[in-house]
Formats: C-alpha cells, structure tokens, sequence
C-alpha cells in the first residue's frame, strides 16, 4: 500500500502504475470504522485499484463546529487500510488542498439546502468541492458513498451528473452496531449514558419502518410517532425529523413513492443523523 500526499504523485501513479486498470475512490476523513470499510470492500470487489482518501476538509465544517476536536488517528486507520488491501491512500494536508489564494468552489442549489443544509450553511458547499477536487485529482471509475449520510450522497449524484463528471457514484448501506447505533466517527464523543439516548434514533426509525409495514402511509402520523420516541428522553435534542422524497428530497406527504426519513439530533457534544429508506412498494 501506498501513501501519497500530492495531485502529482497520483497522476504518476495513474499514468505509470494503473493504467488500463479500474479505479475506485473512498473518499473519508479518516478515523475510520466499519462503515468506511464496508466501502473500501465494495471498491475492492468492483475495482482493480482501490484509492482511499483521507483529509478533515476544513470548509466544509462551519465557524462553531467540531473541526479542531474532530478524531484524528493516522497510523491507526494506515493499519485498517492496509489489512482491507488498500493499493494507495491519499492524504493530503489542508495546504495542499488549499493553497492560500483559493478562491473556486461548488454549489448544489437544490437538494444541499434542506435538512443539514439547513442548519450547516456552507457545509455542502465545501462537501462538494472536495469532492470535486477529489475526482479530478484521482479520476476513478467509480466512488462509494455511505447512505449514512443520505443527503450527501444524492447532492453528490447531483453534482457528477450536472458537471458531467465521468465517475458512477455508489451508495453503500448504513453500517450499524448490533444494538442497532448507527457507526460514526462522532460516536466517540458520547459517554455510556449518552450512547444509550442515542439509540433512540435508531429504535425510531425500526418502529417507522413497522409502521409503514403495517400499511401507514401518512408522512405527519410517521413523523409525530418517532418525534414521540426520541422526546421520551430529555438527552436527546432534536434537529429536525423530515419525510422526503428518496430522489428529489422534497417533502413528502403521503408515502406514495419511495421516502428517506432522516433524522438530526444532538445527543451531549455530538450532532448525530441517521435515516432510513421507507419504500412502500417492497414492505
Ligand atoms: P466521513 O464522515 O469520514 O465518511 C466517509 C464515508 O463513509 C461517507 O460516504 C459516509 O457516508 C460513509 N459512512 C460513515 N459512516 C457510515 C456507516 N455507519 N455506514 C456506511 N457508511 C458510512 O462523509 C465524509 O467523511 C465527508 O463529507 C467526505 C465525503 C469525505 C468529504 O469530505
């Protein structure tokens, strides 16, 4: 495995070392966990070549968030790939990324402004000019994406296919612990007590997929039961509980169609999200 840090250096590699081959990019911020590595697996099994990318994009945490406490273990996560048959990890430091007069930056203007985008403004500003620069810079085939982070991953779909970026985006199921707590890198921040709470997003979305099983398909009855579940704990502080539309992520009234319902929520120091597809059809 290897370990970059330079644009040049890949496109060496890619010239030189992978050519002919299928690339697949990772892209991460690193502290790195089972959910990363489900992706790095599906990359391994559909790309010759698998390109991980490490590097806590500075804009695309707000001025009051977590970018400075946000983990950090380099030579931990090297280990992981290592194990997992990464060929190559790019890590670059912000400089490199950002050189001081950068000035040039990607806008989603439809779905990046609900949900997250809401209450982190900017936020997949910088998601998708990473992003961005990522593609140019590694040119891969194809790039996985978790649905752990839903949105991000259609304004991601978004953005390739507008700015007729030559890569198949893939989305990858959420990775959960067996108490059913999505994986997050931010799970670390929670004390024994707060994990608890936390499993309050995950136990809502099992009684909204219930719900829907059942034949409910009002999106106000779906949203005021889970709304229910995590207001039952005082620890838990919700950001929003949205019905909307998987493809277009608009609001959704009636479950006609396939819905995503996505959850925001602070538990102590951490903002977590969870969500699920509700797709009527196959329940
Ligand atoms: P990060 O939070 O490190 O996540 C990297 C990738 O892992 C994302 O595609 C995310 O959806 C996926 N992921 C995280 N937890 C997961 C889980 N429990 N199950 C499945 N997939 C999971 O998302 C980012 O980094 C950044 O915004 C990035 C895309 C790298 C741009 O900076």
């Amino acid at each position: 495995m290897q370990v970059v840090r330079t644009p040049q250096e890949i496109r060496d590699l890619r010239i030189n070392t992978f050519e002919g081959k299928s690339v697949g990019l990772v892209p991460t911020m690193g502290f790195l966990h089972e959910g990363h590595l489900s992706l790095v697996k599906n990359s391994r099994e559909e790309n010759d070549i698998t390109v991980v990318s490490i590097f806590v994009n500075p804009i695309q945490f707000g001025p009051r968030e977590d970018l400075a406490d946000y983990p950090r273990d380099m030579d931990r996560d090297l280990l992981l790939l290592e194990q997992e048959g990464v060929d190559l990890v790019y890590a670059p430091q912000p400089g490199d990324m950002y050189e001081g007069n950068f000035s040039t930056f990607v806008e989603e203007t439809s779905l990046s402004k609900g949900l997250c985008g809401a209450s982190r403004p900017g936020h997949f500003r910088g998601v998708c000019t990473v992003v961005l620069k990522l593609f140019n810079i590694v040119a891969p085939d194809r790039a996985y994406f978790g649905l752990k982070d839903y949105q991000q991953y259609r304004v991601i779909c978004r953005m390739a296919r507008d700015l007729n970026v030559p890569v198949e985006i893939k989305g990858c199921p959420i990775v959960r612990e067996p108490d059913g707590l999505a994986l997050s890198s931010r799970n670390m921040y929670l004390s024994p007590r707060e994990r608890e709470s936390a499993l309050l997003l995950s136990k809502s979305i099992v009684h909204a997929r219930k719900m829907v099983r059942d034949g409910v398909r009002s999106c106000s009855q779906i949203r005021a039961k889970v709304l229910e579940i995590l207001g039952s704990d005082p620890a838990v502080s919700v950001e929003y509980v949205s019905l909307k539309d998987a493809c277009t992520l608009e609001d959704l009234q009636r479950l006609d169609s396939d819905g995503v319902l996505a959850i925001a929520a602070r538990v102590g120091k951490a903002r977590l999200i969870d969500n699920t597809l509700l797709e009527p059809g196959k329940e």
